[in-house]
């Protein structure tokens, strides 16, 4: 054996198709997407929103139809955002009983009683300030909000929500939810709590989207800063101990080390938002023939599940459904 190489040939684990299917340890399935729509007042609408090509506001006689298609596709799951024709300092329209969300609700349990339906749970699109919560001088309220979310949290349930998906990072949000769901008696709805959710550029897009700019200020007050790391344990940590049933990560993609923080420390679903910008970025590359974008966004979503996501929020979902089952 004396021409024995002094190195490892890991090329021989790559050597065909078949080889690299065997040894792969990351897989990708319809199961793992939610797909998020926004719903609009009126009917007879569907607005594609400028900045996220192939995505569209929809009014309700139209998502009768885009339901029994994204379920005939094998997606088991949506994310509901409204957008409401009336806004109010309050965000009334975010808890009121014929709400858009609670509507769109009905009308999908309806046609498909299997979807499960997740209701982002948030005031920001119902606001006319554009913030997450009621504001008191410049500032969003922390606990006079919570009341709000947990009265919208409630009314969602009621109009037959699946989960709750709280996303306005006001503090205590899991704990005021969770209270008010039992004693309306929804003990078994599941909190998705958007525990570690950034201050990030990449919502640009979904603000035009949800009509959800704040109209002064940011939101920095309430969400995280890109740079923190530990700060992302905490928020996990008190969202556990609350009673969150899965922790969401948001955005995902320059987020995978807080993604696989997350796994790591915290027993739970974890979910890894594929934000509006990661998908606008990847479609102004694509529709410019820069990039390949059906191998890009498959690759982006292997990174995410490797790097410990278990569940995606992805405005790709139809799509990669479809590359699926090719
Ligand atoms: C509501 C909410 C936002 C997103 C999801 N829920 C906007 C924000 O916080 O500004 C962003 C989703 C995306 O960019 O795709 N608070």
């Amino acid at each position: 054996m004396k021409n024995m190489p002094e190195f490892k040939r890991h090329r021989r684990l790559r050597s065909s198709a078949a080889m690299r299917s065997m040894v792969r340890e990351t897989h990708i399935s319809t199961d793992d997407l939610i797909y998020p729509l926004f719903i609009l007042e009126g009917e007879n609408t569907k607005n594609e929103v400028p900045s996220m090509p192939g995505v569209y506001q929809i009014t309700m006689d139209i998502l009768k139809e885009e339901v029994k298609e994204i379920h005939s596709l094998g997606i088991k799951s949506m994310i509901l955002f409204g957008v409401p024709n009336e806004k109010d300092e309050h965000g009334t329209g975010a808890y009121i009983k014929d709400g858009i969300i609670q509507e769109a609700t009905r009308v999908i349990k309806k046609e498909v009683p299997d979807m499960l339906v997740i209701a982002d749970t948030c005031l920001c699109e119902y606001t006319s300030h554009g913030h997450c919560g009621v504001i008191h001088n410049q500032d969003v309220d922390n606990d006079e909000s919570l009341a709000l979310l947990a009265k919208t949290a409630v009314s969602q349930a009621e109009a037959g929500a699946d989960i709750i998906a709280p996303s306005n990072m006001m503090d205590g949000f899991v704990t005021v939810i969770r209270k008010a769901l039992d004693e309306a008696g929804f003990t078994n709805i599941p909190i998705m709590s958007y525990a570690v959710k950034y201050a990030s550029s990449f919502y640009g897009p979904f603000r035009d989207a949800a009509d959800s700019t704040p109209q002064f200020g940011d939101r920095k007050s309430y969400q995280m800063d890109p740079a923190n790391r530990l700060e992302a344990m905490r928020e996990a940590e008190s969202d556990m101990q609350e009673g969150a049933d899965f922790l969401i990560v948001k955005p995902a993609l320059s987020y995978l080390d807080i993604v696989r923080d997350v796994k790591n420390k915290f027993n739970a679903p974890v979910v890894a938002y594929n934000v509006s910008g990661e998908y606008s970025m990847v479609k102004a590359a694509a529709l410019n023939g820069w990039i390949n974008e059906k191998e890009l966004v498959l690759e982006k979503l292997t990174s995410m599940k490797r790097a410990g996501a278990d569940l995606i929020i992805t405005y790709f979902a139809k799509d990669v459904a479809k590359w699926l089952s090719e």
